[in-house]
């Protein structure tokens, strides 16, 4: 396996695969090329034999100086759970870490059970002043609009 930087073509092979990688829900819209264009020095993309089996897409705070957040990872459903989305996390990690930053933030769906039980194991904990539990977690009701519950990470990067 080999890691590089994304790049702007990378879009039009990621874009068609993201609601098929996300067991069907409609995800892709909220990834459009813009970050494949614009966050690149913080984004990686994870390659066998030439194909993408992974990407991380994720970018240094322009607000809080001491932040970076994590937008999107995915892994091809035939590799998963090998460590491909282990070690994409930690290459952002090394690059935030570069850049004088210690913490690390990203949000999901608290439908997905999968990215809760992932960022657990990366050590990332769960904000917990949202204004309700859902199977014992706590999350922010429409934080990301109407109906758009999330649960919501951070973690600090050891020095
Ligand atoms: C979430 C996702 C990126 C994880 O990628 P992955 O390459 O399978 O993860 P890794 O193999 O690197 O696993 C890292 C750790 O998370 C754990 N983990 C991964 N998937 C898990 C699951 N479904 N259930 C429980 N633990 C899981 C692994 O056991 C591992 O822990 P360990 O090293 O302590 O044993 C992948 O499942 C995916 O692409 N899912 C669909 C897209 C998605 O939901 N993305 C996240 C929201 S943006």
């Amino acid at each position: 396996m080999e890691f590089r930087s994304v790049k702007g073509s990378d879009y039009y092979v990621i874009s068609p695969l993201i609601n098929a990688w996300w067991g069907g829900r409609q995800m892709s819209d909220k990834l459009p090329k813009l970050f494949f264009d614009h966050f690149q020095n913080t984004s990686f993309i994870a390659e066998q034999d030439g194909k993408i089996i992974g990407f991380l897409i994720g970018f240094l705070s322009q607000t809080h100086p001491e932040e970076a957040y994590i937008h999107f990872v995915g892994v091809h459903p035939d590799y998963r759970k090998c460590g491909v989305g282990r070690q994409l996390y930690h290459k952002f990690f090394d690059i935030v870490k570069k850049n004088g930053r210690h913490i690390v933030r990203c949000v999901t769906s608290p439908v997905n059970k999968t990215s809760i039980a992932f960022h657990t194991r990366m050590g990332f904990a769960i904000e917990k002043n949202g204004d309700k539990e859902v199977d014992g977690i706590s999350v922010y009701t429409d934080y990301d609009g109407p109906h758009q519950d999330r649960v919501l990470f951070v973690k600090e990067l050891e020095a």
